[in-house]
């Protein structure tokens, strides 16, 4: 093995138009109130019509390439994890490979719901570290307003739109670069109606009836999703810190997958030791984002200066399928 993979550059992007507690209360039966205390959060993004996953992750991954300071004939392979891509063929990769004009790259799209960027991100490491390729654009892209049923109370407060991006390479910015020390990732497909969008696969495919009976729009338990959520991200973090050789007392910032705050104090309570403080919350203003959340999150840390050279990032997250994942990373 040659060396470690690192991410060399990191982009994000949020649509414009935010949809506020407040807008949500003119359109279902809830109050801000209520989405505060049960959520963690206050407004989210919203797409524009004229804006899909494919272009948002163009935009993050215009900035990812920019941030690392190098050109688009370097980007050998493009993965994208995102549950919301523009079509279900062809890839979304495939999409942004002609958007932001890397003619040279490979283009591939991954599905593991909020679990995505981190699945991404080891098949990224795993190809990079093996030689078969330099420099790879991970996206993750997501427009769930274009799957949210805004007459579900239970679930349309919960979600927003917006995309991020990073670059996945051996050698970066000297200073800047952020080592992908371990990632452990886990699923169980035992689970998989318990959060699901059934209907536009091949199992339900678009009919007048599966539109009627609202089948292309998330359903979700959402009770025991949480109980799920925090078991597997307190448990996946458990063992990613093991393999990794880190302690928890080592990690400076927890970036968790922005599902639900009391997800996130409920995960990060089962710990002793990891910096209540420093753990990144962009909930308040985003919602859940699925594949991005965590993205996006790193890209705000990273450009707030916040995270310092000689630091331990600690990735979680959990998602349908169920998937979950955990990242070490080292801040070089
Ligand atoms: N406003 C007001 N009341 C509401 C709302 C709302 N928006 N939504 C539900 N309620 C009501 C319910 O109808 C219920 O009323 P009842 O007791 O009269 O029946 C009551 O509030 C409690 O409902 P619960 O579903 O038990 O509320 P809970 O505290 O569990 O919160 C929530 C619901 C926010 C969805 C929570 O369960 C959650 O966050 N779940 C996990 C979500 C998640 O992690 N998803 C994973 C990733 S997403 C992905 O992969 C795409």
């Amino acid at each position: 093995m040659k060396g470690q993979a690192k991410i060399i550059g990191t982009g994000s992007y949020l649509p414009e138009r935010i949809l506020t507690n407040r807008d949500l209360e003119q359109m279902v039966e809830t109050s801000d109130e209520w989405i505060v205390s049960r959520t963690g959060m206050r407004e989210r993004r919203i797409a524009a019509t004229d804006e899909f996953s494919s272009t948002m992750g163009a935009k993050a991954g215009l900035a990812a390439i920019a941030s690392a300071g190098i050109s688009l004939e370097e980007i050998d392979f493009i993965i994208v994890a995102s549950l919301t891509p523009d079509y279900i063929f062809p890839s979304t990769a495939c999409l942004i490979q002609q958007q932001i004009g890397a003619k040279t790259a490979g283009a591939v799209d991954i599905q593991a719901a909020c679990s995505g960027y981190l699945y991404a991100l080891s098949i990224a490491k795993a190809w990079v570290e093996s030689g078969m390729y330099k420099n790879i654009l991970v996206v993750a892209p997501e427009k769930l307003s274009s799957i949210t049923n805004y007459k579900d109370r239970s679930t349309c407060i919960l979600f927003g739109d917006g995309a991020a991006a990073c670059i996945v390479s051996l050698k970066g910015k000297e200073g800047r670069t952020l080592t992908i020390g371990n990632v452990r990732l886990g699923a169980d497909g035992e689970q998989a109606e318990l959060l699901i969008q059934p209907g536009g696969g091949c199992r339900n495919p678009a009919t007048a009836e599966s539109v009627a009976s609202g089948l292309h729009y998330i359903k979700m338990s959402g009770n025991e999703v949480f109980k799920h959520a925090v078991r597997r991200m307190e448990s996946v973090s458990r063992e990613c810190l093991e393999a990794a050789e880190v302690h928890e007392k080592e990690i400076s910032w927890v970036i968790p997958h922005q599902a639900n705050i009391r997800i996130i104090d409920a995960m990060a309570k089962r710990f002793e030791h990891l910096p209540k403080e420093r753990i990144v919350k962009t909930i308040e203003k985003y919602g859940n984002t699925s594949a991005s959340s965590i993205g996006i999150a790193l890209d705000e840390l990273l450009k707030e200066g916040k995270a310092k050279s000689g630091e331990k990032i600690l990735l979680t997250a959990f998602g349908a399928g169920f998937t979950w994942g955990a990242a070490v990373l080292h801040h070089d």
